[in-house]
């Protein structure tokens, strides 16, 4: 057989017929666009999330109640994500992908000696044992199978300082390390584990900071704004479509040699410092 051909038939049009896919805090944000896109892409996609509603709403929008279902699941409790994933074994048969997308920012604090340590659990019980329970228990039903795809939401946090509170950026070079972790106890089960890394992006988590009735449209459109401004790439927005994509990407037979990779949809942000102006 060609190495030609072989690329060729591993491209359909629907990139994930057949799969089945759980993904968590799918319902709004990146994970929203997650979803939507998988759905193009032929997968059969279970939503795990604590908005209820707004998850609910998201199976409804897209029409296809036997190809998308909803399941009510906190990432901070185990039992909760493994009863997401037995959900969703339940209803499609098995698990071939999982995209731990469930994230929290956490509140600012410039100043560490006022840092609140429940606050500093918090977001590491979201952002990092979150997504630990997921890989874990996604593998429960992958490593039988021999075969699975385990991604999960990093940032830009995840490679430099400076660009979030210390709680979100250790969270996230947390789930860097358990990526190129579990990658290495996975591989020979032929799973794969890899992350990927935004940079901003125009969502609810990037204005959680702000007090509710401050989080309004134009406040989205400083946010735009300013990432816009401090960007590497200029003159190209990064959505969540784009974030999506990448993800898409991963889960794909398109990677189906990649593991342990953090792909940085960052536009080279993380890879060009701009603070001397050599070339602004
Ligand atoms: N937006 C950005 O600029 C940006 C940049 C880099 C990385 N990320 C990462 O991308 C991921 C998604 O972020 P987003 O911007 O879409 O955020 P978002 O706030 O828009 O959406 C997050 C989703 O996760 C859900 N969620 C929160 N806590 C949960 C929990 N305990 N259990 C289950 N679901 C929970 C929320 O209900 C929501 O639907 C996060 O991991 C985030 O850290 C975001």
């Amino acid at each position: 057989m060609s190495t030609t051909g072989t690329v060729l038939a591993s491209t359909p049009t629907q990139r994930l017929l057949g799969k089945v896919a759980l993904v968590t805090g799918g319902a709004s944000g990146i994970g929203e666009s997650i979803v939507r896109l998988f759905h193009i892409h032929g997968a059969k996609i279970c939503i795990a999330d604590v908005q209820d509603n707004l998850g609910k709403q998201v199976c409804q929008s897209l029409g296809d109640e036997a190809n998308v279902v909803f399941v009510h699941c906190d990432v901070t409790v185990e039992d909760d994500v493994s009863h997401a994933v037995d959900f969703t074994v339940g209803k499609f048969g098995t698990l071939h992908i999982i995209v731990n997308n469930a994230g929290i920012s956490g509140s600012p604090c410039s100043d560490i000696r006022n840092a609140d340590l429940s606050e500093f659990d918090k977001v590491f019980s979201v952002n990092t044992k979150g997504v630990f329970h997921g890989m874990k228990h996604a593998a429960r039903i992958m490593i039988p199978k021999k075969k699975g795809s385990i991604i999960s939401l990093c940032s830009v946090a995840s490679a430099i300082g400076g660009l979030g509170p210390h709680a979100y950026t250790g969270s996230k070079y947390a789930v860097l390390g358990l990526t190129k972790n579990v990658a290495a106890e996975l591989g020979k089960h032929a799973i794969r584990v890899n992350c990927v890394s935004p940079y901003g992006v125009a969502t609810g988590l990037a204005l959680a900071h702000l007090p509710e009735d401050e989080r309004t449209d134009d406040a989205l459109v400083s946010f735009r704004d300013f990432t816009g401004r401090m960007a590497n790439l200029q003159g190209v927005e990064l959505t969540t479509h784009d974030v999506a994509n990448a993800v898409l990407f991963l889960a794909s037979d398109d990677a189906k040699y990649i593991s342990g990779e953090n792909l940085m949809v960052d536009g080279g942000f993380t890879s060009a410092n701009h603070s001397l102006q050599v070339f602004r």
